[in-house]
């Protein structure tokens, strides 16, 4: 399958990197908070619906283009367009896309820093040097500065190996073993006190919740984060399929194993909580709202931990190490988009692209290190609430209302000859003209209100 450009060797490799790029820190530290702050069941079975009825759709459009265009995102949405306008549109939403992964990348790899630091604190413990130890779990500028270039030279060098011995060997590594990781620890905190109290707000819904729209808007932009959305990532991915595939299945395999892990973290996270809350933390605050996000993961599950005595240590090591492959995964296919479009477009060579690419987003996290409390927010907010779903819906447009429907379906045929038959085929191309960009578009401006 392997072009002069690379690709994915099988659909496994494909389906594995996907699967990476989906699940991050996103499933397992955003959904199972998010779910505890937006009353439990009924977050997650909304998160469900609109992760299959709009991410779904939106995800499809995305890997399209890319298997259309063979090519990084610019090239590839290029290569659909007619008119000079619609070519600099083009180019408008393809750059726009891999700046947003970039800008993630920024912020990303300073979190997945952390948890690579929260990783190695109880070896530092066991070995004895405290010292060590509460160094590695304090906010400090020299501890963020040392972890994230670690976190991202190891991104540099997974990205610049190429697609088939970087991309989608390290994906095969590094998805078996978090996936074993995490069905571990859920057995595991299963066994303790507390933890059915926690599967029963997470698995019982309040139904009388499901149509607030705080609720709808966390839930949409989960769903948009954890699918990679709108950032080009999906698109190159997309581009490394053979066109032997079946896209239609492909797209559903890799978002039900997105969704799956995030409900598998949801099992561990919430239930720990509660463990942790019948051993004397406190989870909630006093106006019954849940903790912020960063005191749960870097405050509640730790005390939990250090109470289990020595055994603590083992899952605390085991949980930040999930933590820190499920973000590797995901970082390498945001650097994968600038590498791309560099390679590509400016025949740079492949090595050298990651290399400088690399080391101008560290750049970038340096300077939202040195101005964390103004920076840290801000990137956040500017490249995952307005940057996705306005590149992501750009990207429906594009397959909506630009590619001709005669191309498409053309596309969609290779791998899957009777996709005119199927019931895709039939509510796909409208969901994707109509529904997903007025969706998409609404909760967006319903969000800026
Ligand atoms: N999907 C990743 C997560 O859930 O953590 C985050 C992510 C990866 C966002 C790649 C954007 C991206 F381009």
């Amino acid at each position: 399958m392997a072009g002069s450009r690379g690709g994915f060797s099988s659909r496994l490799g494909f389906i594995m990197a996907a699967a990476g790029s989906a699940v991050g820190l996103g499933n397992i530290w955003g959904f199972p908070t998010q779910t505890a702050s937006n009353g439990g069941a009924a977050f997650v079975f909304m998160y469900l619906i609109l992760a299959f009825c709009l991410a779904y759709p939106a995800f499809m459009a995305e890997i399209l283009i890319g298997r259309f265009g063979q090519a990084n995102a610019v090239t590839s949405l290029q290569k659909m367009s007619r008119t000079v306008f619609q070519k600099r549109f083009a180019f408008v939403v393809g750059f726009g896309g891999i700046i947003c992964a970039a800008l993630i990348l920024s912020f990303y790899g300073i979190v997945a820093g952390w948890m690579m630091a929260h990783t190695i604190e109880p070896i530092a413990k066991l070995v004895g040097s405290d010292a060590t130890a509460n160094w590695l779990v304090s906010f400090s500028f020299v501890r963020n500065l040392v972890f994230t270039a670690l976190f991202v030279g190891l991104t540099i060098f997974i990205i610049s190996r190429g697609v088939e011995e970087g991309i989608e060997k390290w994906s095969k590594r590094l998805m078996p073993m978090m996936l074993t990781l995490l069905v571990l620890l859920i057995g595991y905190v299963m066994t303790l006190e507390g933890a059915s109290e926690g599967l029963n707000a997470y698995l019982n819904p309040d139904f009388s919740r499901v149509l607030e729209p705080s609720l709808l808007l966390s839930a949409l932009g989960q769903a948009f984060f954890s699918l990679s959305l709108g950032t080009s990532v999906m698109v190159i991915y997309g581009s490394y399929i053979s066109k032997k595939e079946n896209m239609v299945t492909l797209g559903a395999q890799v978002t039900l194993i997105d969704v799956s892990i995030a409900f598998l973290a949801g099992l561990l996270i919430i239930p720990a909580m509660y463990v942790a809350q019948a051993q004397g933390v406190q989870i909630f605050a006093a106006d019954g709202s849940l903790l912020s996000e960063d005191t749960l993961v870097f405050t509640v599950l730790p005390s939990l931990f250090t109470s289990m005595g020595s055994v603590g240590a083992f899952i605390a090591i085991g949980f930040f190490a999930l933590m820190s492959i499920a973000a590797l995964t995901s970082s390498i296919s945001m650097l994968e988009g600038p590498v791309s479009y560099v390679v590509e477009r400016h025949n740079v060579e492949r090595k050298k692209a990651s290399t400088y690419i690399g080391i101008g987003i560290f750049f970038l996290s340096v300077l939202i290190m040195a101005n964390f409390s103004t920076l840290f927010g801000l990137v956040i907010t500017i490249s995952t609430k307005y940057g996705q779903p306005i590149v992501a819906m750009l990207c429906c447009v594009f397959v909506g209302w630009i590619w001709q429907r005669n191309s498409l379906l053309q596309e969609l045929k290779e791998g899957h000859q009777l996709v005119e038959e199927g019931i895709f085929w039939k509510i796909w191309p409208i969901y994707t003209k109509v529904v997903c960009p007025a969706a998409i578009g609404m909760v967006f401006l319903h969000s800026l209100s």
